[in-house]
């Protein structure tokens, strides 16, 4: 077992889902015979309580010319982002310089460039960054550290705030990220960053929030002590129901700002709950395995009982579950995404070709494995055609239903 990437303590294992291939790696048939495959385990650093990855993958194999997700694909997302940009202005001067880390398509970028806030995205990913700078949102296709915060500040200036959506989880070598941002904020700068909450993952047994590229899993307890660890301290959270739950963080340099009671509020649960102790996700694994047992029985008695099934959303959590769960083109027909450059591809490791959503509705199945579960409104409002017609939909988060509606995951009472 290796040490934590952060403080370099001993790691406590929390689960290990064996052989997998990148979850973003869909693929053409004729890469078969090269797909990457490497071992998912996720561990727990008992000495500053951080959830992360045993041995992330190098980033060059994740974000490269052809990474295939665009943010801009969801209207729930869209109307976060325009929220989280005003929330944003209320934190930063009138005239002000804002860079997003992982910009992806703009989509934040669009809502957070105004007359008086000049913006900046900052994505490795070439052909989203690309898609950005098209829309006239100026983006730096590299990855974020100290030498790019350099860079940034001698061509731009430095910035009032650096954002970061799903992104910070993302990065193994958060250490430097974070150093970058130093180096760029001015003293009353903030760093907004907002990812999937381990609170919820546990909560939830949303084990397919697990896959290569989210090498982090945050708690307030987590991000706290690995903000101070970089001259930041948290001064805010609150708590979001996207994306299966996401904790929202803002960190301010040290002694900078007033720290919200929410802060504490956020830290006391945590430590109520067992969240800080790695132990506690030992029971985590126990109903990872018993959800894995369910869905298996539900698809292999509905193809028994010569059912037709196919996946909804061809999300990068459906390729933990899928190869975790060992479900393959026998078991799903296939994946349904809106995604055009997904379509025509395969699903990583079990390859289930992917098809469009108006394939969907003209060859509909029996049932639908939802894997958007996070999008379950969205979708079921979408598709209600299916419903209508006596189709059924599969969930397994929070636990494997059968439902004339997908049913998911309520949390964000708990948290907010
Ligand atoms: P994510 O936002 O949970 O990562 O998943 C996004 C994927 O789901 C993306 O490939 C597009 C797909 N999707 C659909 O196919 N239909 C939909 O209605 C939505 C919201 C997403
Ligand atoms: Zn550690």
């Amino acid at each position: 077992m290796s040490g934590c990437l952060v403080c370099g303590g001993i790691t406590h294992e929390v689960m290990s889902f064996g052989r997998m291939p990148l979850g973003n790696g869909f693929l053409r048939a004729s890469d078969f015979a090269e797909e990457y495959f490497w071992n998912l385990s996720v561990v727990c650093c008992p000495r500053c309580s951080l959830v992360q990855l045993n041995d992330p993958v190098d980033k060059h194999r994740m974000f490269s010319a052809n990474y295939a997700f665009f943010s801009s694909t969801s209207t729930r997302m869209a109307a976060h982002f325009q929220r989280l940009a005003e929330s944003l202005r209320q934190v930063v001067p009138e005239k002000s310089f804002v860079v997003e880390l992982g910009s992806n398509d703009g989509s934040l970028l669009q809502h957070l460039s105004t007359r008086r806030t000049r913006v900046l995205g900052v994505d490795p990913s070439t052909n989203v960054a690309a898609v950005a700078a098209d829309r006239g949102l100026p983006t730096l296709a590299r990855f974020f550290d100290e030498s790019c915060a350099r860079d940034i500040v001698a061509e731009h200036g430095h910035a009032d705030a650096v954002v970061g959506t799903n992104v910070f989880c993302h990065v193994p070598n958060i250490g430097s990220v974070l150093e970058g941002c130093d180096l760029l904020l001015r003293r009353h700068g903030v760093v907004m960053l907002e990812d999937p909450y381990w609170g919820d993952i546990v909560d939830n047994t949303a084990y397919d929030q697990i896959y290569d590229e989210h090498a982090f899993y945050f708690t307030g307890t987590s991000v706290s002590r690995l903000a101070s660890c970089h001259g930041f301290e948290l001064i805010d959270v609150r708590h979001f129901d996207v994306h299966g739950g996401s904790m929202r963080y803002v960190l301010g340099k040290a002694g900078a700002h007033a720290v919200s009671d929410r802060v504490e509020g956020l830290l006391a649960r945590e430590a109520a709950l067992g969240l800080t102790e790695c132990h506690t996700f030992d029971e985590f694994r126990a109903h990872t395995e018993l959800s894995r047992a369910r869905l298996l029985d539900v698809v292999q008695d509905l193809r028994r009982n010569g059912a037709r099934i196919a996946g909804y959303a061809a999300t990068s959590k459906s390729t933990t579950v899928l190869n975790y769960c060992g479900i393959g083109p026998d078991v799903l027909e296939y994946v349904s995404d809106s995604t055009p450059a997904k379509q025509r591809l395969y699903t990583p490791g079990v390859h289930i070709p992917i098809r469009s959503p108006e394939h969907f509705r003209t060859d509909a199945p029996h049932f639908a494995l939802l894997f958007a579960w996070n999008h379950a409104a969205e979708i079921s409002e979408k598709e209600k055609a299916f419903t209508e017609a006596g189709r059924r939909w599969i969930t397994y988060v929070p636990r494997v239903v059968v439902a004339p509606v997908p049913v998911a995951p309520g949390h964000a009472l708990a948290y907010s």
